[in-house]
């Protein structure tokens, strides 16, 4: 017996409607499709503002039908997506619609279609093809506060073969994946879907083959401490030094300290993929983080996402991971601080005239750049050609908004080559990874129930300021760097949380002063009357002038 289900399906013999869902942002939300088949010109009207592609619909549709052995009476068809004041786009909503056209035209029983949610685009011969965000309908469906009905009900997603593997990365789901119109309308009749064949429904778990180690790296044991600061408070990082010091390689290096996703973090980051169209509907689920180093040339709409449709950006396609901007003095200023409101909230809005879309946007920032044009400022061999004006308007390039906003920097000087096939790398990424870990449990300890805040870095200042133990003399010594080296209240702020993050490295209750002192080693450097930039040293602190 089949139960009736809480949407309208049938209300009279012309009217017959469908469950469908749309995909806004990397979420899904409801939508109905009302066909309504009337006496009148036959023509095809599809309202509830539907796209260009949306549109197209009712050629495919009406093809589709007819090549699948229907029957296509002239009638006037009128198809309603509800709710009509959201704009949709793609082709998903083929299938739906061809099958409300079905049941309004009395060639399918409308009872059937109570019990199923469809998506798919449809061939003109009538078969199945895949659609863009199957996941986030899987995922909303499985997340909607009917779940006990769509586990007890049996509500099957209907959706085309090549998405099944994308849509059963959620388990507990009913899928079946008919290869065409005519084989759905069979099963339907029949009253028994079928599942998608064996195998097809166990997605594979991409394992992490990792390529490359941090025992690559000869030397820079400062920016190896740093990457491992920044790995496990997900801290933003700026690396700066000559052309081959290894500015690029420790990038690269950095997921491989970073811990596996976890299967929530690893859903929405493969969520995120699929929206933007960068993986194959068969991919598999990967638990290593993502690793995005976009090109220099990039624009802000690559960058933070963008499009009438909007697509995420670098920044989310980063979500929960690292994003390396190699170059950054080459990026122009304006996408540069594009970045900002991502590294503040942890998500980008999109405005679009329609509605407005959010994508998560929640990554590490790893930087680098050369200290001047030619890249040898600095060089203790020395051997920078370039005139102070020069110097002084490269590192312009990086707006104080968006320096603010960088937690850590670091001066990297070129290994000697001989150096490079003697030296032993020093530790494993596994090694430092372990470490990593440990940091990162105290954090999610620590920061249980705080919304969206995972990492120390993503913790509000005056919140760490309040909640966390700092020693007294830890206090003294951040209050001190404030007034000698004028920390904004922001950048205070910032030491404070590369600080808490050293303590939980040293698996330390408290933020002691060797923390802060290291913290503020790793502040961007500090030039004063045309001197060498200098990292702030804090047991010299008190011989600075009070900064006005
Ligand atoms: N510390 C190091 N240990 C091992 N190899 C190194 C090291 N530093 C540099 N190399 C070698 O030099 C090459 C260039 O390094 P890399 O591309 O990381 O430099 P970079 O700092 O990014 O330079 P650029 O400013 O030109 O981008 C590496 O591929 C590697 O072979
Ligand atoms: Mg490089």
């Amino acid at each position: 017996m089949t139960r009736r289900h809480a949407w309208p399906t049938t209300v009279r013999a012309m009217l017959a409607a469908v469950r469908s869902a749309a995909v806004l942002g990397i979420d899904a939300y409801d939508v109905l499709v009302e066909v309504h088949v009337a006496k009148g010109l036959p023509i095809w009207t599809i309202v509830g503002l539907p796209a260009g592609a949306v549109k197209e619909s009712r050629e495919r549709v009406s093809a589709a039908l007819a090549n699948s052995g229907f029957a296509v009476p002239h009638k006037r068809v009128t198809i309603n997506l509800a709710p009509a004041d959201q704009k949709k786009e793609g082709t998903a909503f083929d299938l739906p619609i061809a099958l409300g056209f079905l049941a309004a035209t009395g060639q399918l029983d409308p009872e059937t279609l109570t019990s199923i949610v469809a998506i798919g685009e449809l061939g003109l011969d009538g078969t199945l093809r895949p659609v863009r965000g199957t996941l986030s309908v899987a995922r909303r469906l499985a997340d909607s506060r009917d779940r006990p009905r769509v586990a007890s009900n049996g509500v099957t997603l209907v959706l085309p073969p090549p998405n099944v593997l994308e849509a059963s990365l959620v388990s507990r789901l009913q899928l079946s994946a008919p290869l065409t119109l005519a084989a759905i309308v069979e099963q339907l009749q029949a009253g028994r879907l079928d599942a998608p064949g064996k195998g097809v429904n166990d997605p594979a778990k991409a394992s992490v083959h990792e390529t490359v180690d941090l025992a690559d790296v000869v030397g820079q044991d400062v920016a190896k401490r740093a990457l491992e600061i920044a790995a496990a408070g997900a801290h933003a990082l700026l690396m700066i030094g000559p052309p081959g010091a290894g500015k690029t390689m420790l990038a690269r290096r950095l997921p491989t300290i970073l811990p596996e996703l976890t299967e929530e973090e690893a859903l929405e980051v493969v969520a995120i993929h699929f929206v933007a169209g960068l993986l194959a509907p068969n991919a598999a689920m990967s638990v290593a983080r993502p690793f995005r180093a976009p090109h220099h040339t990039l624009s802000a709409a690559g960058l933070i996402g963008g499009g009438s449709n909007p697509r995420p950006g670098e920044v989310s396609l980063a979500h929960h991971g690292v994003l390396f901007l190699d170059e950054l003095q080459e990026i122009p200023r304006h996408v540069l601080d594009a970045l900002r409101q991502p590294l503040e909230d942890g998500r980008i809005v999109i405005a679009r005239a329609a509605s407005a879309v959010s994508f998560p946007a929640q990554f590490t920032l790893v930087g680098a750049m050369n200290p001047c044009p030619c890249g040898r400022a600095g060089d203790p061999r020395g051997g920078c050609n370039c005139a102070a004006s020069e110097i002084a308007h490269h590192q312009s390039r990086l707006s104080g908004p968006l320096a603010d906003r960088i937690d850590m920097q670091v001066r990297l000087s070129a290994v000697p080559v001989r150096d490079l096939g003697r030296r032993e790398g020093g530790e494993s990424s596994a090694a430092v990874r372990a470490r990593v870990e440990c940091a990162r449990a105290r954090q999610r300890a620590r920061y249980r129930g705080v919304p969206r805040v995972r990492c120390n870095a993503h913790a509000a200042g005056r919140w760490l300021d309040t909640r966390t133990s700092i020693d007294e003399d830890a206090r003294d010594l951040l209050a001190s760097a404030a007034d000698r080296c004028g920390l904004s209240a922001r950048a205070y702020h910032r030491v404070l949380k590369v600080a808490r993050t050293i303590a939980d490295l040293d698996d330390s209750a408290a933020v002691a002063w060797t923390h802060v002192a290291e913290a503020l080693r790793y502040r961007p450097m500090i030039s004063r009357d045309g001197e060498e930039p200098a990292a702030i040293e804090p047991t010299r602190l008190h011989q600075l002038p009070l900064s006005n």
